[in-house]
């Protein structure tokens, strides 16, 4: 695998992308220098700076991940990634402890005017009185996104003895109780909060969230806070609002436009500034770096990446859970390809056992890419599965039961397709696949690469026959098993086999007195 890395990027990640890919760091390149290489790598790591546009994506034939050294993706575009199949992953948790202090240093500084005391005396200035601070005990600051670094600050603000509200539509009562915390709506927030601090993301719900109107009801005095991303509050409102005196300052991290050049936030002596440092610690700088470095060779060897924010989030304990049964459904879904000629109406997954009480949205997207890939090749993959299937109108459906069946954990993918039902469960013996049913046979079949799969009649001196062909051709069975639904009646055949079979082959096991149907299988 070719890694590019094109933004600084903590040597620490280097050395681990180092020691299991080739790894080029090109930092500072153009737009346009960035299009004519990117063809030559399988994996791209950015921090803010570069911008993976739509144009630097489809120049990019063989990228297959894009890792964002930190939380935000606004630099890339992951519409046009997923179009292309890329998986884009993050580090949302490597900086949440530096943003959060850094949004607690700033309503300090805001609080006792340290940058511009500091500035003053260092211009030959004591001006003692000038500089008069407020304390936070008592004060109520208002959150408004109770996300990682919301929460952090929370926890944070408490130990200084402040009030807290919170407004954040997406979270539980359950959650903000556990962290002793009152929800409440944003206007309660800019009537009542002294400090007012903003942890979402940009969105165009967030997007000048706090302007003009809502500058007109907040509590005399108060002092915003915005070190999450710029435009959440309006600039130009929050310049006006502090100069008329309507807010007593501002401390703010992000801009609309980074550098922001002319912004009017820049003019207020009474709004302290920094340029996005809210990650820019030693310690932050590093987990992220690792983070991404880690889940690209994660991705390279066939593990499931953590926080690829183009397919399914889940969480790490859930992963270790799911993480086996990914290839088993993936092999599920390819044999099944191979079983079936017809087109696929629906597609039923249904999970049973101890699996099920995990949220098995990421195996039945593994059991998709292994049925759709088959007959689409290799540009299905985890990420756009589920949107090739709906474009073609196949109606996927999950169901989940806690109840065990034969096994403690098993799946059953079952396929309609003109009238008809293919179905196939496995489940994990240990560390290894097993196919348990095939239709309504009952069979212990460990999936390996090439495989025989005959349906007979059930009466002797079928198999043996079956077995000289093969013997005959010098091609090795390494394992067998056989399934009979009702004795006497129809039987079905797997036979590992070291190597690939051609027609000819297929041909005489099907001339085979009693042989139904006969398929040779690639997994
Ligand atoms: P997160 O996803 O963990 O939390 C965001 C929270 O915002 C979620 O709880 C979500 O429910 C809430 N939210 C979404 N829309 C909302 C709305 N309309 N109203 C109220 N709440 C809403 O994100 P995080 O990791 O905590 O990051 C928060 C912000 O901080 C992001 O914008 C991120 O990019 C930024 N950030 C900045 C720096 C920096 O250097 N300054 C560093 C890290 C993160
Ligand atoms: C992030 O999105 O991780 C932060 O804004 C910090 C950064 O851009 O590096």
């Amino acid at each position: 695998m070719k890694v590019l890395v094109s933004d600084s990027l903590s040597e620490e990640g280097v050395r681990i992308l180092k020691q299991d890919t080739e790894v080029d760091v090109k930092t500072g390149m153009s737009p346009e220098e960035l299009i004519a290489c990117i063809k030559n790598y399988d994996a791209l790591v950015v921090r803010s700076q570069t911008k993976v546009t739509r144009g630097v994506i489809e120049a990019a034939e063989n990228l297959k991940i894009i890792g964002r050294a930190g939380v935000g993706v606004d630099n890339i575009d992951v519409e046009a990634a997923t179009q292309h199949g890329i998986i884009v992953i993050n580090a949302p948790e490597g900086n949440m402890i530096s943003a959060a202090e850094h949004t607690i240093a700033m309503m300090m500084a805001l609080s006792r005017n340290i940058p511009q005391a500091n500035q003053s005396l260092k211009s030959g200035k004591w001006d003692r009185k000038q500089f008069m601070g407020v304390e936070v005990r008592n004060k109520t600051l208002g959150i408004i996104g109770l996300g990682r670094i919301g929460a952090e600050v929370a926890r944070r603000a408490r130990g200084m003895e402040m009030n807290i509200l919170v407004y954040d539509p997406f979270i539980s009562e359950q959650r903000a109780d556990d962290l002793g915390i009152k929800l409440t709506s944003v206007d309660d927030i800019l009537q009542h909060s002294d400090y007012i601090t903003v942890h979402t993301p940009l969105t165009k719900e967030t997007r000048d969230m706090i302007d003009t109107e809502q500058f007109k009801i907040v509590k005399p005095n108060v002092r915003f806070i915005n070190c999450a991303r710029g435009g959440i509050i309006n600039e130009e409102a929050l310049a006006m609002a502090v100069s008329s005196g309507q807010v007593a300052g501002a401390a703010v991290d992000v801009f609309v436009n980074e550098p922001p050049d002319d912004s009017p936030l820049l003019k207020q002596d009474n709004i302290i500034v920094t340029p996005h440092l809210g990650a820019s610690t030693q310690e932050a700088q590093i987990n992220v770096a690792v983070d991404v470095a880690e889940q690209i060779i994660n991705y390279k060897n066939g593990i499931t990446v953590k926080n690829a924010i183009n397919m399914p989030y889940v969480q790490q304990d859930v992963m270790k859970i799911l993480q086996p049964y990914l290839p088993l459904a993936e092999k599920i879904g390819k044999l099944a390809a191979q079983l079936i000629e017809d087109k696929y109406e629906r597609i039923e997954i249904s999970y049973s056992g101890k699996i099920a009480e995990k949220d098995t949205g990421p195996v039945t997207v593994a059991a998709l890419k292994g049925l759709l890939e088959f007959v689409m090749g290799p540009s299905v993959n985890y990420v756009n599965a589920p949107v090739i299937a709906k474009e073609r109108k196949i109606t996927v459906v999950e169901s989940r039961s806690k109840t065990e069946e034969s096994y403690s954990s098993m799946i059953t993918m079952s396929i309609i397709t003109d009238g008809r039902t293919k179905t196939i469960a496995g489940t994990m013996v240990g560390v290894n696949p097993r196919v348990v049913q095939l239709d309504d046979y009952n069979i212990d079949v460990m999936p390996s690469r090439h495989m025989i799969i005959a349906t007979h009649e059930d009466h002797p001196n079928i198999i043996g026959p079956c077995c000289m062909v093969l013997g005959k051709r010098d091609i090795n069975i390494s394992g067998m098993q056989v399934g009979s639904n009702k004795p006497g009646n129809t039987a079905i055949m797997v036979l590992n086999i070291d190597s690939e079979v051609d027609d000819d082959i297929l041909k005489e096991i099907k001339d085979v007195k009693g042989i139904l149907d006969v398929k040779s299988i690639y997994l």
